[in-house]
């Protein structure tokens, strides 16, 4: 106790020597206990100093260590969630990478399925091209409706009668549609739409067309036309037996049955 407050002393003294103040005042018998526990002193403060700072160091690592847990802990569950976020997508992408394959086989087999059809309706089409074109070829959609008289009468009011009927005398412009004529008639003698009546010898057709090949009627000695300026008319003429088949020229003023011919483009 007493060395204590000794101790004390000599650090007042230690203190006013380390000034220079009271250095000749020290007594000299204390000397080397002062020193002595001066340096246990010294060792003490050091010690405490040392453990405040191991603690420190002890509080700062538990706090570190603590923190760098919990960063840890809270980055090993993100990166948990990262993988298992990954984990899913790839799944997904796989998922999808599938469906997408199924897909493109739906689609590769769709495309062939419209392949096919296309090739079938290009086909179907070409063929219905060509029946077109067939059908432009022979048919030039011309429809005649004709009209057949039942009473008899001279040729320009016969004419005058398919004029009434927004038609007029027949034009017969081929073969055909002459055997076609001569079936209908059956027999007799018809007017048709041609006449020489202008100009002895050139026929013209009601619409003012020359009359290029007819159909006059020639069997044994008979030729027609063979009337002359006194027949300027034509009359179709059909008899069996003996069978004379044609054209006679007649007198426009003969009184005959008669064929409107009304044509329409259909
Ligand atoms: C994981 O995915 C969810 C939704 O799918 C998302 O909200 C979250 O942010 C993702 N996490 C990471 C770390 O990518
Ligand atoms: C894959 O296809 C199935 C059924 O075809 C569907 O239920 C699923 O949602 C699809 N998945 C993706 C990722 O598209
Ligand atoms: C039909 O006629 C047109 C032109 O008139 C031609 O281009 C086409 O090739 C023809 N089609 C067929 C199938 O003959
Ligand atoms: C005329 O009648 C015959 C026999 O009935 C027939 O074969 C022919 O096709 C007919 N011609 C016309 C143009 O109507
Ligand atoms: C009809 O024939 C006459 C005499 O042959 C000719 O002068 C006239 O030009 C012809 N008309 C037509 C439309 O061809």
């Amino acid at each position: 106790m007493s060395e204590s407050i000794y101790s004390n002393v000599i650090t007042d003294r230690t203190w006013d020597m380390d000034r220079g103040t009271k250095a000749n005042h020290t007594p000299q018998h204390k000397g080397s206990d002062s020193v002595q526990i001066r340096s246990f002193r010294t060792a003490a403060v050091c010690l405490l100093l040392l453990c405040v700072l191991l603690l420190t160091a002890v509080i700062v690592l538990c706090v570190y260590i603590h923190t760098k847990n919990t960063t840890c802990t809270e980055e090993t569950h993100k990166l948990l969630t990262k993988i298992n976020n990954l984990t899913e997508q790839s799944d997904l992408l796989l998922t999808k990478n599938i469906n997408m394959t199924n897909e493109r086989n739906g689609l590769v087999i769709n495309n062939d399925i419209l392949t096919k059809e296309r090739d079938q309706f290009n086909r179907e089409r070409n063929n219905l091209q060509k029946i077109i074109n067939e059908t432009d070829s022979w048919v030039h959609p011309t429809i005649s409706l004709y009209f057949m008289s039942s009473t008899k009468k001279s040729w320009a009011e016969s004419r005058r009668d398919c004029t009434e009927r927004g038609a007029d005398l027949i034009i017969i412009n081929n073969r055909e549609e002459q055997d076609f004529v001569t079936n209908i008639t059956d027999k007799g003698e018809f007017w048709i739409g041609v006449t020489d009546a202008e100009e002895e010898g050139r026929w013209k057709w009601v619409d003012g067309t020359n009359m290029t090949s007819g159909f006059w009627a020639s069997s044994g000695h008979i030729r027609e036309p063979n009337g002359g300026g006194q027949e300027n008319c034509a009359v179709t003429y059909l008899k069996k037996n003996p069978e004379l088949i044609g054209w006679l020229d007649v007198d426009c003023n003969g009184a005959y049955q008669w064929i409107c011919e009304k044509r329409s483009r259909a």
